[in-house]
C-alpha cells in the first residue's frame, strides 16, 4: 500500500458505516479516547479490587455440570468499577457501575464474569455498539438521533429512565446482560442470564466527593461483608439468547444459586484484580457461550486493552493514583 493510502486508511478508520466489522483495536482506540492513562484499563478504568467467596446452595447442579455448582464454597477475586476511561473520574457521575468476578473453580479452570447495572444493552451487535459510542462522544443531539434510529434500544431506555443510582456499590444490581448456556451431564443446554441482587438498600443522601463510592465500600467492609444473591433467569423457547438488547419477560423462572460474599478490598493497582483480564469467554466446563456476537467483540477488546496496559506496566509508564 502506498504511504498516502495508508494514511488515508488510518485517518478514516473510525468512520465506519452500519454493518462494517469493527476490530478490537478500533474499539479500544475509541474507548481510550485522546487522553490515555498509562497502565489503566481502557474502559472501566476506575475501580477497586475485592475478594470473597461464593456460597453455593446446590440449586443449579441439575442444570450445569460446572464444579462451582457442586462445591459448597468457591473463592473469587473481583473488582467493582465505574464505566469510562478516566481512573480519577468522580464516582457519582458515572452512568454505569460494574462488578467483575474471577472464580478459581478448580486447579485447571476459572470462570470470569463482568457485569453492569443495566439489564440489557441498547443495541444487538458490535457494529451498532461502536456507533453508539461514537454518538455518545459526539454529544446529546447525536445520541438522541442514534436512539431514534435504533428502536431495539427501547428496553435499555426504559431501564435508564427508571434507574435510581444507590449510595453504595453494595446496593446495586449487576447483570450479565449477555446470555450463556448452563450445560448438564447429558449435554443438555439451558440458556440463562444472571444478575447479582443486593441484600442491602442504601440511598446516596450525604455522599459527596470524587471517591464517595470507594470510601463508602471501604468503610462498609471494615464492619461487615457485602452480600449479593446470585439469581439465574431461565430463557424459554421464545427468547432469543443471541440478542443482548431485548429483556426477557418478567415471568421467566428464576433460580437463586447462592450467596456472593465479599469480605476484603485492595487498591486496584496493588490488588489481585489488577492483572486479571475479566474476559467473559473464560468459562469452565458446564457453562458455554451463546453465539451473541457481542461476547466475541468483548473478548477481543478486553485482550487488546489488557495488552496495552500490560506493556505500559512493563515499561514503567503506569501512574500511581489513589482513590482514597
Ligand atoms: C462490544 C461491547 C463491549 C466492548 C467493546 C467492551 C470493552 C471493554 C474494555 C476494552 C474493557 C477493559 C478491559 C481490561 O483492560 O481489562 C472493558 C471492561 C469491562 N466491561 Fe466491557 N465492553 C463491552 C460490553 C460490555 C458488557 C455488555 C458488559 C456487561 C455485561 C461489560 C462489562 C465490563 C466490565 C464490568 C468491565 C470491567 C472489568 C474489570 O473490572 O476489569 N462490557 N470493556
Amino acid at each position: 500500500m502506498r504511504l498516502g493510502y495508508l494514511w488515508a486508511a488510518l485517518l478514516f478508520a473510525p468512520l465506519l458505516h452500519a454493518g462494517d466489522k469493527v476490530s478490537a483495536q478500533q474499539f479500544v482506540d475509541l474507548q481510550q479516547g485522546d487522553s490515555v492513562h498509562p497502565g489503566f484499563r481502557r474502559a472501566h478504568a476506575k475501580g477497586i479490587c475485592v475478594q470473597g467467596e461464593f456460597r453455593n446452595n446446590g440449586a443449579l447442579a441439575q442444570y450445569s455440570s460446572a464444579q462451582i455448582f457442586a462445591t459448597s464454597v468457591t473463592p473469587f477475586v473481583g473488582r467493582f468499577s465505574l464505566a469510562g476511561n478516566n481512573p480519577t473520574a468522580p464516582d457519582l457521575k458515572a452512568p454505569v457501575r460494574s462488578l467483575a468476578l474471577s472464580f478459581a473453580t478448580s486447579a485447571s479452570e476459572q470462570w470470569r464474569i463482568a457485569m453492569n447495572t443495566p439489564p440489557v444493552m441498547a443495541v444487538s451487535n458490535p457494529q451498532d455498539f461502536y456507533q453508539q459510542l461514537v454518538a455518545i462522544k459526539s454529544g446529546p443531539k447525536a445520541i438522541q438521533t442514534f436512539f431514534a434510529e435504533h428502536p431495539e434500544s427501547a428496553d435499555f431506555l426504559a431501564w435508564k429512565d427508571s434507574y435510581q443510582p444507590s449510595g453504595s456499590f453494595a446496593a446495586e444490581t449487576y447483570h450479565s446482560i449477555n446470555a450463556f448456556y448452563l450445560v448438564d451431564d447429558n449435554e443438555q443446554r439451558q440458556p440463562v442470564r444472571w444478575h447479582m441482587q443486593p441484600t442491602v438498600s442504601v440511598t446516596d443522601d450525604g455522599l459527596s466527593g470524587p471517591n464517595a463510592l470507594h470510601q463508602e465500600l471501604k468503610a462498609r467492609l471494615a464492619k461487615q461483608p457485602v452480600v449479593f444473591d446470585w439469581l439465574f433467569t431461565l430463557a424459554s423457547a421464545q427468547d432469543d439468547e443471541r440478542n443482548p438488547a431485548i429483556q426477557w419477560p418478567a415471568e421467566r423462572p428464576r433460580i437463586n444459586a447462592g450467596k456472593i460474599v465479599i469480605t476484603q478490598w485492595q487498591a486496584q493497582q496493588d490488588g489481585a484484580c489488577h492483572s486479571i483480564n475479566f474476559d467473559p469467554l473464560v468459562l469452565p466446563s458446564g457453562i458455554s457461550p451463546t453465539v451473541d456476537a457481542i461476547l466475541r467483540a468483548r473478548s477481543a477488546a478486553y485482550a487488546e486493552s489488557y495488552r496495552r496496559r500490560a506493556v505500559e506496566q512493563l515499561r514503567g509508564q503506569a501512574k500511581e493514583l489513589s482513590n482514597d
